[in-house]
C-alpha cells in the first residue's frame, strides 16, 4: 500500500491542519478507501493508526514566499463577488499577471545562479532583464486603464515557483539539474503566455486595442523565450543530460 500513499501527502497534511482546527469534515472528502484496513476506525485513530504506520506527512513542504506588499489580502478574488463585468475580470487578471511577474522578478537571480550552460545562464540573465520591462509595461497598462497598480495572490505561479525550486534542489548532476531549470522555466513561460494571450484579448473585447499593443509586446518575449528555450534543450542541454 505504501507507494500508493504517496500522492496522497500533501492531502494528509491539509487534513490534518483541518482537524487541528476542529472543523467538520463530511464524508466525501475521507481520504481513505473501503480496502484501507484504518477505515473502520474513527477519523483521530485513522489519522493516529497512519502517523503510526510512517503514512501521513510530519511536515509540510518549505514555502516559497507569496505575499507581495502590493496584494490584496484574499488569494484570487473569485469568491468575493468583486468581479461584476469583463472590464473588472482584465483588472483582476492584469493583477493577476502583475503578481506572477513580479514573483518571477524574484525567482530568476537562483535560477541563474544554479544553471551551469553558459547559453542557459545569458539566456535568464537576459529574461530577467526582459521580466523588469514586462512589470513596467503591466504598470503602463494600469495607469492607461486608470485603475491602481496592484497585485493579487496568484496560487498558480507560486506553485510553479515551488516546484521549480523543489525538484532543482533534488539534483546534483549538472547537466540534469539545467535540464529541470528548461522545462521549470517553460512551465513560467506558458502560464505567461496564456495570461497575456487572455488579456489582449479581452481588451480589444473592451474596445482597448491601445492597452492590448503594449501587453502584446509582453506576449512576444515571453514567446520568444519559450521558442529559445525550447530549441536549447533539443540541440544541447537535453543530450547533454542523457549522456
Ligand atoms: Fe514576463
Ligand atoms: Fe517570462
Amino acid at each position: 500500500m505504501v507507494p500508493a500513499l504517496a500522492g496522497r501527502a500533501g492531502c494528509f497534511t491539509a487534513f490534518e491542519k483541518r482537524w487541528a482546527e476542529g472543523q467538520k469534515r463530511p464524508n466525501h472528502g475521507r481520504h481513505f478507501t473501503d480496502a484501507d484496513p484504518a477505515s473502520h476506525l474513527s477519523l483521530p485513530r485513522q489519522m493516529l493508526e497512519l502517523s503510526k504506520q510512517g503514512r501521513v506527512a510530519s511536515q509540510s513542504r518549505a514555502r516559497i514566499p507569496t505575499q507581495s506588499s502590493n496584494t490584496e489580502d484574499h488569494p484570487m478574488g473569485f469568491f468575493s463577488k468583486d468581479i461584476k463585468s469583463l472590464d473588472d475580470l482584465f483588472v483582476h487578471t492584469l493583477r493577476d499577471i502583475y503578481y506572477a511577474e513580479k514573483q518571477i522578478e524574484k525567482a530568476l537571480p537562483a535560477m541563474i545562479e544554479k544553471a551551469t550552460n553558459p547559453a542557459l545562464k545569458a539566456g535568464f540573465e537576459k529574461h530577467l532583464q526582459e521580466t523588469k520591462g514586462h512589470i513596467e509595461r503591466v504598470e503602463q497598462v494600469f495607469e492607461m486603464h486608470d485603475v491602481k497598480a496592484k497585485g493579487v495572490n496568484c496560487p498558480a505561479i507560486d506553485g510553479i515557483l515551488e516546484e521549480a525550486d523543489d525538484v532543482s534542489g533534488e539534483i546534483d548532476d549538472k547537466q540534469v539539474l539545467d535540464a529541470a531549470l528548461i522545462a521549470s522555466a517553460q512551465a513560467v513561460e506558458h502560464y505567461e503566455i496564456t495570461r497575456y494571450g487572455t488579456l489582449i484579448a479581452w481588451a480589444n473585447e473592451l474596445g482597448r486595442a491601445d492597452c492590448a499593443a503594449v501587453l502584446e509586446q509582453n506576449l512576444q518575449e515571453e514567446k520568444a523565450t519559450d521558442k529559445k528555450l525550447t530549441e536549447m534543450a533539443e540541440s544541447r542541454v537535453n543530450l547533454q543530460a542523457a549522456e
